[in-house]
């Protein structure tokens, strides 16, 4: 069994973001921002806060802004420092030093699957982390649901799938974990024995989705290259994490967090409303706010 530590981190980013047009027709949807950070560097700061030190960002030819947000913009520090404003000087400059960031292109969007199978190389052969920005995570009293995530991948030495339950009527729209034997009481983490990408609500194995948090051992990549079109004619992830099962104990592990689905407008709007009301300079405002809109109601 694989015992390596997980270093690294995939982050694939090379979506059309079809549910957040027209938004997303010139502007990657990762870097819609929830109140004034973009919703990539939530899942960065987690991925370092987890003791990530590199990551790969899959990318597309619509991308280049997020290649910019993570490098020294000189121009823009020079005229903050002129101007005395030093900590947004240092705010702007810890973005690009908070750890080594490399970027490779999808060249066409295939699915998940293809996207992740992009980074083999990158990986070679090691234990990693994939991180999707859809899921922004959390878990201010405890651990970055990655971390969780890495601390089970170390004790079991196996691959880790996140998950949290969803409402049962939601359940078509995630990968599905199906868990061998009983979950026992107070156990967050659960051994395998099948994944369907988004099933029939009738025909769900479980209400507990894959979100959008993986640690994986690096033999997902020989699946990848043999891996069919699955669900939307897609290269799916889930596809080849089944076919994993077959060669090595694969585990679901119930982390620790609210999880905000910002890939989906109500979701976004959601995480927009709580993260405001989080921050000290904007909450007193965005309450006020509430409640008069509430009174109207
Ligand atoms: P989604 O299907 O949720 O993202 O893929 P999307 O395609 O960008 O969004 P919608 O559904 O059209 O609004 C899950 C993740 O996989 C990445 C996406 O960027 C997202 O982070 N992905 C998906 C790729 O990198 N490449 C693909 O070919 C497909």
């Amino acid at each position: 069994m694989n015992r390596l530590p997980v270093r690294k981190a995939v982050i694939p980013a090379a979506g059309l973001g079809t549910r957040f047009l027209p938004a997303t027709k010139a502007l990657p949807k990762e870097m819609l921002p929830i109140v004034d950070i973009p919703t990539v560097q939530y899942i960065v700061e987690e991925a370092v806060n987890s003791g990530i030190e590199e990551i790969l960002i899959i990318t597309n030819s619509n991308k280049h802004c997020m290649e910019n947000h993570f490098d020294r913009s000189y121009e823009l520090e020079k005229r903050l420092n002129e101007s005395g404003k030093t900590e947004l000087e240092k705010m702007i400059r810890d973005i690009s030093d908070m750890v080594n960031i490399y970027y490779v292109r999808q060249k066409q969007p295939k699915g998940l699957g293809h996207a992740v199978l992009c980074a083999k190389s990158f990986i070679g052969n090691e234990p990693f982390a994939i991180m999707l920005g859809d899921d922004v995570v959390i878990n201010d009293d405890g651990e970055p649901a990655l971390k969780q995530l890495i601390d089970a991948y170390n004790e079991k030495g196996a691959s880790v799938v996140g998950v949290q339950t969803v409402a049962h009527d939601q359940v078509n729209k995630y990968g599905i974990i199906k868990p061998l034997g009983e979950i026992k009481q107070g156990d967050r983490r659960v051994k395998l024995s099948g994944m369907v990408e988004k099933p029939d609500i009738d025909s769900a194995p479980s209400d507990m989705a894959v979100l959008g948090r993986y640690v994986l051992t690096p033999e997902i990549f020989d699946l990848l290259e043999t891996q069919q079109q699955g669900k939307g004619g897609e290269i799916q992830l889930t596809d080849a994490i089944v076919r994993l099962m077959d060669l090595q104990a694969v585990y679901a592990y119930d982390f620790e967090g609210v999880r905000y689905d910002v890939g989906d407008k109500f979701g976004f709007i959601k995480a927009t409303i709580d993260f405001s009301l989080n921050r000290e300079d904007l909450s007193d405002k965005v309450k006020e706010y509430i409640k008069e809109l509430a009174s109207q109601l």
